[in-house]
């Protein structure tokens, strides 16, 4: 099973980057815990962040050549915007699930709308870091 895993603006931040909210882990720190359970699972994960939405867009429209499974998706910001990244999911039609950090719903009302929760297989939001993981184990079992 192949299953890229994105992440939108900001995230390359983590364990910089407001630690009351998002943790001290950095994004590397999530990549080796989740490449632990993928290969006990033999699955290989691509790992991907961007700032800029263009080259996420980009990356989810070349996961069709690379034979991608699912994907998992922190869009970041973009998760509140951006109407561009849904589409290109859509266009694709693998299988997402979007993950959050922090818990969106309770944060500023701005943060409560998201482009992607009606087409998401799941969402995990508010689990910290350990959202994730959630997912991943989520869409290992997306074929079975
Ligand atoms: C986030 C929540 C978003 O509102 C925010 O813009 C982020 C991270 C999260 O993981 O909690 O950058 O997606």
């Amino acid at each position: 099973m192949n299953i890229l895993v994105l992440n939108g603006p900001n995230l390359n931040l983590l364990g910089l980057r407001e630690e009351d909210i998002y943790g001290s882990d950095s994004l590397k720190d999530i990549e080796n815990r989740l490449n632990i359970i993928a290969e006990k699972n033999n699955c290989k994960l691509y790992f991907y962040q961007s700032n800029a939405e263009h080259e996420l867009i980009d990356v989810i429209q070349s996961s069709l050549n690379k034979d991608i499974d699912a994907i998992i998706f922190n869009p970041a910001a973009y998760t509140h915007t951006s109407v561009a990244l849904r589409d290109s999911l859509l266009a694709v039609k693998i299988p997402f699930f979007e993950v959050h950090i922090s818990d969106v719903e309770s944060r500023e009302d701005f943060r409560k709308k998201s482009y992607f929760s009606d087409i998401a297989e799941k969402v995990f939001s508010g689990h910290g870091v350990k959202g994730y993981e959630l997912a991943l184990n989520e869409a290992l079992n997306i074929n079975r």
